[in-house]
């Protein structure tokens, strides 16, 4: 039996169990379509701010946050709060935008989200987190999932992972997501996917996803071997590399998998451009493609000229140009 399988949570049921973490300043409506054309099974948004939401702070941007593109199946939003107040008044927003899935993060290690109680602070916190959840549960009709993605503890002294999880399941979540990491090791060290295990084994009845170093298929696959969880969640493995989630998908139902060729990377890379162009016009898109950029053009000397080149253009009408002349050139070096 292999591990990619349908995923249930609450009453959806994914075609398979591979889903696009949410990643503030990534995951926006461009990225999320990208992977779903690649093989994810669902792509969280990027974390909204019930505070912004409800207070109308910037909020244009935390609208655009919470928009789904066009023909989106699961909109899967992610909200953060410290208290269950701004949950309550910033819901009629959320659901305004009719998502599929609410996901709530107790496990973001930013120092001024944290200072507000919210993200991974709420592990310290665990009345309030009790009173946020029953609050979503209360408020997001019973037909929409929620989910609760959480970290292992604030510090490795205090790993209540298994608390929190207990608070998230009675309160209803539908499924709970583990980046075991502690707060205080932000992104250092590894991800200990044995706690993982063990999250598992005590909830053996939850549905329950893993995060945390899921670079490439063999290290999700091993991941899933490891800890007998239900779905997998790929951050950092995914940017500039969308192609991860067929591969794995691939390497797990056939133990092997075809490695994607420098043409297409190039082309998914434009079509990232174009799409988030399409959404977000040009100003958006000429700050927040290089990053991407930076990742898709990796792993042939060719692309060092063109990652340089397009770091430092100044309009998505540059962009476009570099690209044409990079596809030119790759054709050349190819013959
Ligand atoms: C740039 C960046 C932004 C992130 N933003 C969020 C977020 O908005 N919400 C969240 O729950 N986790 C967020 N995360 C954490 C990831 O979802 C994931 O749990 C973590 O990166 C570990 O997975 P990885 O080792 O595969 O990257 C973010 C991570 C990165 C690198």
């Amino acid at each position: 039996m292999h591990q990619y399988k349908p995923l249930k949570i609450g009453n959806i049921t994914l075609d398979g169990n591979l889903i696009l973490a949410p990643m503030a300043g990534y995951t926006d409506q461009a990225f999320r379509q990208i992977s779903m054309e690649h093989g994810a099974s669902m792509a969280y948004a990027e974390m909204s701010s019930c505070e912004a939401l409800w207070r109308n702070i910037d909020s244009e941007k935390t609208d655009l946050i919470m928009q789904p593109y066009p023909n989106e199946k699961h909109l899967a939003l992610q909200l953060f709060a410290g208290n269950a107040e701004a949950v309550a008044n910033s819901m009629p927003r959320v659901l305004a935008m009719k998502p599929a899935i609410v996901d709530f993060n107790v496990g973001c290690p930013v120092p001024k989200v944290n200072k507000s109680g919210a993200g991974s602070a709420l592990m310290q916190n665990t009345d309030e987190l009790k009173a946020i959840l029953t609050t979503i549960r209360a408020l997001v009709p019973k037909e929409i999932p929620m989910t609760v993605k959480f970290r292992s503890g604030w510090t490795q002294e205090s790993r209540n992972y298994l608390d929190v999880a207990e608070i998230a399941l009675n309160a209803g979540a539908d499924m709970i997501s583990m980046h075991p990491r502690t707060r205080s090791q932000a992104y250092g060290g590894n991800a200990d996917w044995s706690l993982l295990k063990t999250l598992k084994e005590t909830f053996p009845d939850a549905t329950v996803c893993a995060s945390g170093d899921l670079m490439s298929p063999e290290a999700i696959k091993q991941m899933f071997e490891e800890t007998g969880v239900d779905a997998a969640m790929i951050a950092r493995g995914s940017i500039g590399n969308p192609f991860i989630f067929n591969q794995t998908k691939e390497l797990m139902t056939t133990g092997s998998y075809h490695v994607e060729s420098d043409r297409q990377r190039v082309q998914v890379a434009h079509q990232h451009l174009t799409l988030m162009y399409h959404y977000r016009g040009e100003r958006y898109t000429t700050n927040e493609i290089k990053k991407h950029l930076a990742q898709y053009m990796r792993g042939n000397a060719l692309f060092t000229h063109y990652r340089k080149a397009l770091v430092l253009a100044t309009s998505y009408q540059e962009m476009l140009t570099l690209f044409d002349e990079l596809l030119a050139n790759l054709h050349t070096h190819a013959e």
